[in-house]
This record gives structure tokens, C-alpha cells and sequence, in this order.
């Protein structure tokens, strides 16, 4: 376990707490609009856009594992996500930011949990409201890229053990297919896990600290206790090397479940991948490649794409991984500030792999809006090179479109290229978003 609830704790170790990383229907609807095009004629749109993720901005996701987290004691998290930005009601608007910025590409994720509240349970109306955000980002010309599984999953798939229970990689199969089969053809991307690879990243190379880990497991003994189980388990908590194999599983059946409805749909998953870099000649560094992303590689082998997403740079010396250097610019999450990071990394995950990469995630948490104003150009400069080079990315995807809930550091890192008034909801697009939309109309009007 990783994660210390400190004022500047690194990125990684809120998110992995060592346990927890931290058109309706394939029925008729009318043929969707293609994204906005770039490039030349003929060529496959690159795709720029914002990400978000459904429990950090749609708010009051009661019924999933992390709403309960949040609400027991003693809880890891800072604040719960109450409201978030409200995007379950203000969706439009976000999309219309999305839109107002010259983007073709939008990536969210639909909360299972709203989807199937109790198992067995299907919510209509939930899964109609994700088709209209899917026929709402055609209309404006936007790819819609959709998560199956960001962290989060119901209650009562926690409580009955989570991705340890026999039947976890079928169940989340079946939920994949419905998903698919109800928000129909104008899915562009389908990503079905979010960072499965997490808590193997923060967890590698360091000791755990054992408050947090007694911590962490007197929280799931809560949720199981307010539950009425014995367990409850989630996404990156628990034996990380054991949840390999059944969320790979999970993927696999998904995939396949998946191209039994629509074959031509990119299915991939995104993994947590630094810019890696040895220092001296006893690195640890092969060590670390070998149990934080192998496995995830290996499958990414027989997917369409691999999401990417990366944050900095890590360094890694005979030990394990080095502490930031000294006198170096640090986020708000505590990481270096370290823009080209990204392009070491996709480069890395193509030549493992050999499909094309998605950049699904890049970004920093800063309250200073130029800091983020200067790391998106030189950040997107580093994927234009690795493009430039024959590198196949397709798409490059800021974290965050909002400042959103940042699970256990709950509200304080800023993320967004856009603010979201806590009491208003209201939403303010920051400079930085103007900076990006200008790099991506430049490259999509060469
Ligand atoms: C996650 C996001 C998170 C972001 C910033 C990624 O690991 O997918 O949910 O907000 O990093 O920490």
C-alpha cells in the first residue's frame, strides 16, 4: 500500500492507497455525423478532445462502491463527491464547451451502477441518457469515446467480491454488451478499463505504509459491515497481482462480446504508464516493466488500440523508484513537472505492443492556469514528433475537461481546462483550453 493521506502526497499514492488506486439502441437512428475532419482527405480523423470520467463530475452515484467508501468511517477519502459538477443533469453544457473549442473528441464513462443499481436490475432511463450524450456528440461532430469501467463499479458487485468472484469477468461481459448494444453505432472508441494497472504502479517498489493499509482495510471491512457482507472488493484494492488474471479475463469476454455487435468498433483498454527511465546501471528498471505493464501489453497485443496515460516522468535507480529531483517543479499531486514525458511513453508502449496508441489521458493538477497554458504545447509537440516519426498515435485526450472530484484528494487538485463553481456549478473555460484548441485546429486544418 502507497497511499499516504498527506498534504502533498504524490499523485499515484492518493489514487492507489496501495489498494485503492487510488443513438438508443442498435434500434434505428439516424446515421452519425464523422467527427470533424483532420487531416487530408482520406485520412482517419486525429482526435483531439477532453476526457472526463462519470463518478468524478456526474454527482450523487449512490450506488456505487466508491459513493459508499466515501460515506463509512474511517474513510480514506478528503470529502465525499456529493453533487461533483452536476454533469449527470449538465452534460449538455459540457459538451457544448467541448464543441465551442474547435474539439472532435470526447471521452466519458457510463456508470454501471446507475445502469444496473441492483444486479440484475437494468435502468432503461440510464442507459437512454447515455445514448443521448453519444447522439448528442455526433450531432456536434465530437467521437465519442466511452469508458466501460473507471474505477468505479455497483455496490453490489463490491459487496459479493468484485473482480475476485468467479463470475466478475462474465458479469462485466454482459454489462459490456448491453451498454453497447443500447448506445448503438455512434460509439467511436471503446475503452474497457480505466488504469487496471494502478495499484501494480503505485504498490511497485515502495513499502506500504502500514496507517494507510490499516486504514484501507478497516474502510472495506465498513462497506462490507454497512453491506451486509463479508467483503467488498473493487477495482485496484486488495492483492493487485491476483486481480491481473480476471480483469484480463473481464476484458477479454467484453472485447468479444463487443465485436459480436459491432466487429468495426476499436476496443482497447488505457493503462498508467510514466515515462520510465533508469538512472545508473543497476536499474530496477526492467523489474518494474516487467510486473507493472507486461501483462497488460501482452493483451493490448490483440486489442485495436491502447489507451495511454501518462502524468510525468519516474526515474528508477538500483532500489526502485527515485524521489522526485531535487529543486524540480512540482504539480499540486506532487509530481515532476515534466511535459515530454508523453512522448517517451507512447513510443514505449508502441514498440511493446505495435498498435496504435491512444493518448487518453495527459494533463496536471495546478490552481496556476499558465502553468497548464505552457505544458499543453509542449506536451502535444511531444506527440506530434512521435507522430512525425511514424509513431501510429490517433488521438490525443486532455485530463481534464473539469476541475473534478480527485478521489481520495476529493476537490483541492485542478485538473480542468474548464472550472466548475462549487455552489453555482457554473463553468468557466480557463485559458489553457483556449491553447489547446488552437494546437488542435492548426493540425487538423494541415
Ligand atoms: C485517472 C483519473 C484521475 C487522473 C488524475 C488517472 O489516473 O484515470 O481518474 O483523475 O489520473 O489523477
Amino acid at each position: 500500500m502507497s497511499l499516504k493521506p498527506s498534504p502533498s502526497p504524490s499523485r499515484r499514492s492518493i489514487l492507489t492507497a496501495g489498494t485503492l488506486a487510488a443513438a438508443l439502441a442498435t434500434q434505428s437512428h439516424a446515421a452519425p455525423a464523422p467527427p470533424r475532419r483532420v487531416g487530408g482527405e482520406g485520412a482517419a480523423p486525429f482526435l483531439w478532445g477532453a476526457a472526463i470520467a462519470g463518478h468524478q463530475v456526474e454527482g450523487n452515484n449512490v450506488a456505487s462502491d466508491i459513493w459508499l467508501l466515501e460515506q463509512v468511517r474511517p474513510t480514506l477519502f478528503r470529502e465525499p463527491s456529493g453533487d461533483a459538477c452536476d454533469s449527470f443533469e449538465r452534460w449538455r453544457e459540457d459538451l457544448q464547451i467541448v464543441r465551442s473549442l474547435d474539439l472532435n473528441a470526447y471521452r466519458f464513462s457510463v456508470e454501471w451502477s446507475r445502469i444496473e443499481p441492483a444486479e440484475g436490475q437494468v435502468s432503461r432511463a440510464a442507459l437512454d441518457h447515455y445514448r443521448r450524450i453519444v447522439l448528442a456528440c455526433r450531432e456536434a461532430g465530437l467521437a465519442p469515446v466511452v469508458t466501460l469501467s473507471h474505477f468505479t463499479s455497483p455496490r453490489w458487485f463490491a459487496a459479493k467480491g468484485g473482480w475476485f468472484h468467479p463470475d466478475a469477468p462474465a458479469t462485466f461481459a454482459r454489462h459490456a454488451e448491453r451498454v453497447i448494444r443500447h448506445l448503438g453505432e455512434g460509439v467511436s472508441h471503446v475503452v474497457t478499463f480505466n488504469e487496471p494497472n494502478l495499484q501494480l504502479l503505485g504498490e511497485w517498489g515502495r513499502t506500504p505504509d502500514p496507517v494507510v493499509r490499516q486504514t484501507m482495510a478497516d474502510m472495506l471491512a465498513a462497506a462490507a459491515r454497512a453491506s451486509g457482507s463479508d467483503r467488498f472488493s473493487l477495482m485496484n484494492t486488495g492483492d493487485a497481482a491476483a486481480m491481473v488474471a480476471p480483469v484480463l479475463e473481464a476484458h477479454r469476454l467484453a472485447r468479444q462480446a463487443i465485436k459480436g455487435i459491432r466487429p468495426d468498433l476499436p476496443v482497447g483498454m488505457t493503462i498508467a504508464l510514466p515515462d520510465d527511465q533508469a538512472v545508473g546501471p543497476d536499474s530496477r528498471l526492467e523489474d518494474k516493466r516487467a510486473t507493472v505493464y507486461a501483462p497488460f501489453f501482452a493483451q493490448a497485443r490483440h486489442d485495436d488500440f491502447l489507451g495511454v496515460q501518462t502524468y510525468s516522468r519516474s526515474l528508477i535507480g538500483s532500489d526502485g523508484p527515485l524521489p522526485v529531483p531535487e529543486g524540480a517543479d512540482r504539480t499540486q499531486m506532487g509530481d515532476e513537472l515534466y511535459p515530454q514525458a508523453i512522448g517517451g511513453s507512447i513510443r514505449y508502449a508502441h514498440a511493446q505492443t505495435g498498435r496504435p496508441i491512444l493518448v487518453t489521458e495527459n494533463g496536471l493538477a495546478t490552481e496556476d492556469d499558465a502553468l497548464r497554458a505552457r505544458f499543453i504545447p509542449a506536451a502535444t509537440a511531444a506527440v506530434i514528433a512521435a507522430r512525425d516519426e511514424g509513431v501510429p498515435v490517433i488521438g490525443y485526450l486532455h485530463w481534464s475537461l473539469l476541475d473534478n472530484f480527485e478521489w481520495f484528494a476529493g476537490y483541492g487538485p485542478k485538473f480542468g481546462l474548464v472550472s466548475v463553481d462549487r455552489t453555482t456549478f457554473e463553468r468557466t473555460v480557463k485559458p489553457s483550453a483556449r491553447v489547446l484548441a488552437g494546437i488542435a485546429r492548426r493540425d487538423l486544418s494541415r
